[in-house]
Order: structure tokens, then sequence, then C-alpha cells
């Protein structure tokens, strides 16, 4: 396994060109004017898996985008991997906050990325972090190093929900048998500072409509009669949390896992300055749940974010209105033991609940799904720490992320499987914002230690 080092540097400029072409492709899946460069980018993905060794590579149909499967099995009494990740990306808007073009990746340096960083829509979430998967494949089989067997489902709609997805595991619970999965969609402390990500939170996405008079009225000839619709929501939404930054929805926390304060003390020892997170997002303070650290709050803490907000004139100039609706997009982190379909329907009948006589209260569920928690006395995660430990030089440490891959929780139940969060993007790569980047150095580095992983992995499946 030395050779990995020698195999990255003779192929490293490949592998980046490689790269960049899939990231040249705009598979957005929200936006149904990239459908064909969608079903472009499954097709990569196809190719590159047979080219990296996979034996079978198909296009699986869906009543949405195609998910990849792939695998190469070379023994069935050694331990089977399957891989999952995702080759859609967000939305690029807005476009014009990009230093360069979202869709036209370029290699430019950065404070944290001394080596340069890949930017490009996509670059960290998720392809750059999926197709490291595809290159330590290719290395494993190239050079004889690959020990287990392996299955591959990359899939097209993960910023979407994933609902296909949910589908076809459902379906294929045989052809996906396998004893660990693996997902690199999640990120790391620190270049200097390896982490494996040991939780996600889960999700429930609602949009709102709140409706007043029956068409759009002149502000002077009304105001002050009527409910106004976006007062009305605004004043709502603000009734969400309370004066320490609690959330009101009645029986929200009921079932919120509360950490001992030993796991509180050991989440601490996270190296973690206040200073540069501030400075990196140019704010003179942070804002949150009273009695919570910053790091609490974005991991083992469930919240409620406005997402978007509108209604009413938002042209140039001024027009004089009560809009006769207003809408906002809301959505709710969750922590293990939450359910998303119970919290969806504790703010539904909350929401309906506070709106005051002279509106009207629609609350549409989106998608939503669970958390997870990886536990982390088992041969995957020690697996994966001593990955970590001889590519990085430094034992991992255990992070609860803030984000969330619904699907994760869905895999434990139906495939009946433990799932390993390899991640190796930084908080600062700005996934779904402009300048989304993924460090060179991150790439090769995964690259590096996933195959890692194979082999300890197998040596410990078969002790
Ligand atoms: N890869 C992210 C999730 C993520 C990023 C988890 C970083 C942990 C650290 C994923 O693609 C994503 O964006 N998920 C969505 C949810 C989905 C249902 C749209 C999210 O977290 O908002
Ligand atoms: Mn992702
Ligand atoms: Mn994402």
């Amino acid at each position: 396994m030395d050779s990995i080092k020698k195999y990255i540097s003779e192929h490293k400029n490949r592998f980046l060109d490689e790269l960049i072409d899939l990231l040249k492709m705009p598979s957005i899946s929200a936006d149904t004017a990239y459908t064909q460069d969608v079903i472009e980018t499954a097709s990569n993905v196809k190719e590159a898996l047979l080219k990296a060794g996979c034996d079978i590579s198909e296009i699986c149909e869906t009543d949405g985008y195609p998910i990849i499967y792939g695998e190469k099995i070379i023994d069935s009494e050694l331990p089977t991997v399957l891989v999952y990740g995702h080759y859609d990306v967000q939305p690029a808007d807005p476009i014009n906050l990009w230093t360069s073009p979202p869709f036209e990746p370029v290699i430019k340096k950065t404070e944290l990325h001394p080596d340069g960083a890949i930017f490009a829509r996509g670059a960290c979430d998720d392809k750059g972090q999926m197709y490291m998967h595809v290159k330590a494949l290719e290395y494993m089989v190239k050079t004889n190093n690959l020990p287990c067997n392996v299955k591959f489902m990359i899939e097209g709609e993960e910023e979407v929900g994933s609902n296909n997805l949910s589908i076809f595991v459902a379906n294929n619970k045989e052809k996906l048998a396998n004893d660990i999965i693996l997902i690199s969609d999640t990120g790391m402390i620190a270049n200097d500072v390896p982490s494996i990500t040991t939780g996600l939170r889960g999700l429930s996405y609602v949009e709102v409509e709140v409706t007043g008079p029956n068409r759009d009225l002149h502000s002077g000839l009304y105001g002050g009669a009527v409910a106004n619709p976006i007062n009305i929501l605004t004043k709502m939404i603000a009734s969400l949390h309370d004066e320490n930054n609690h959330i009101t929805i009645p029986g929200f926390y009921d079932k919120v896992e509360e950490l001992s304060k030993e796991e509180r003390a050991e989440m601490a020892k996270a190296p973690f300055s206040i200073e540069n997170y501030q400075k990196a997002l140019d704010i003179d303070a942070v804002y949150g749940e009273e009695g919570y650290t910053t790091n609490e709050r974005n991991s083992i803490r469930p919240t409620l974010d406005v997402n978007g907000i509108w209604g009413g004139y938002t042209g140039e100039g001024a027009k004089t209105v009560i809009a006769s609706k207003a809408y906002a997009k809301i959505s709710m982190r969750l922590v293990p033991n939450q359910d998303w379909q119970e919290i969806t329907h504790l703010f539904k009948t909350h929401f309906e609940n506070i709106a005051p006589k002279g509106v009207t209260v629609e609350v549409k569920p989106h998608h939503g799904g669970q958390g997870y928690v990886t536990p982390i006395n088992t041969i995957g995660y020690q697996a994966t720490s001593k990955a970590y430990e001889t590519t990085f030089g430094k034992k991992p440490i255990p992070q609860r992320s803030g984000g969330s891959i619904p699907i994760v929780s869905l895999f434990e139940k139906e495939l009946n499987s433990k799932t390993i969060l390899m991640g190796f993007g930084l908080d600062s790569d700005a996934i779904h914002s402009p300048n989304e980047h993924f460090g060179v150095w991150n790439y090769l580095k995964g690259i590096e230690t996933i195959p890692y992983f194979y082999k300890y992995y197998t040596e410990l499946f078969k002790k």
C-alpha cells in the first residue's frame, strides 16, 4: 500500500482533469432547465466507474433522475463496502457573487488551501468527494490492492430530498446488501485537525402561506383596517423563538436527546476559535440558543430558520400596497430521537393556531428526514480512525455535524447497516454558496486515505 502516494503523484494531473470535466456539467437537480445536463452527468459517472475497474456499472432509471449502480465483487466471503454519493448539485445563484463562473472550474489559492482549491459548484458537495472514491477504486484495482467487495450507488436527487432513492433502496435490498456504507459528503475540522463525522441532524422543511384580503389593496385606503399578511407573517415567525432563542412550538423539545456533562466536555475539546469564526463571517457576535456553545448550537441542538420570505412589492421605487398574500420557507434541523414527521405536524398545528382572525394560513410540508448518530465502538469506526491516523499522522476526533443527509437513517432501516461519514471538506469551502471550492490537497488526501479504510476494515472484519 506504500504505492498509493506514488500512484497519486503520477496520476494527480489526470485526477484533477477528470474531476474538472465532471464539474463542468451543470447537474442542478432543482431546476428543470438543466434536466439534460443532469442526465449526461449520470452517464459520465457510469463511464468513470467502468474505467476505474467496476465489473458492472449501470444506469438505473427512476421516476426522477437516474441512480448509478456499480460493483466489483471479488469474493463472497469477504466484506462488502457500499459507497454512496451524489452527482447532483445545488443551484449556483446568486451568480454575480461568483469570482469565476460556477461551471468553469479553476484552481485558485486561498488562505486555507495554499496548494490551491478547485472553484466550481459541486466541487466539494459532492462531486469532488464522490470522485475521490472512484479514483481510490482505480488505484486499488490497477495495483491489485482491493481487499474486499465494493458497490457504488451514486444518485442525482440528493439536493432535492432523495425521494426516488428511498424507493430504489427499498426495492433493491439484495442488490445493495453490504457490511458497511461509506460516504464522503461531510466535512472535517481543519486540514491539520482531522475529524470523523459521527452525527447528522434531521430536517423538516415546510412552506407557509398567509392570505389576507382577496386582492392587493391600496395601503392608504385600507391600511390600518385589515390584517396585512406580511405584517402578520413576520410577527408569527418572530414568535417562534422566545427571548432565550428557544423554539416555542409546544412539544418541540420533548424527544430531544440531552447530552451528558461528560459528552459535552468531550465535545468542547475540539479546537475552535470564536474569534476566527466571527472573522470568517464578518460578524461581531455569534447568536443562538441560551445555555449552549456555538459548536453545540450547530450540531446537538435543534433549530428553526427562515430560508426565504417574500410577498408584496419588491420592485424598483415604491408602490403603496397591502399584499393579499405572504410566504416563507422554513427549515427545522432536528437531533436524534426527534421524528421529522411528528415535528412537521407540531409545526403545522402550532402555526395554524397562532394565526389571528383576519388571515388564513396554509402550511405545506416539503421534505425531511431523520437525524443519525454513528456508534464509535465498531470496526468500521476503528478502521476509519486508523486510516486517518496513517495518512494525516494524527488521530481523528469524532465530531457531530449540523448538516443533514436524510437517506442515511433510511439505509440503516432498510439495509440494516451502519454508515461511516468520511468527509474531507472544510466548513469554509462554501458549499451551497457562491464560490464553492474543494482543496486540491483535500481531494488527494481523500484518495490516499480511502484505500487504507478498505485495508483496515477488511483486516478487522476477518478477525
Ligand atoms: N452534503 C450535504 C450535507 C452536509 C454537508 C452534511 C456538510 C454535513 C456537513 C448535503 O448535500 C446537503 O446539502 N443536505 C441538505 C439536506 C437535503 C435534504 C437537501 C442539507 O443539509 O441542507
Ligand atoms: Mn452533499
Ligand atoms: Mn448539499
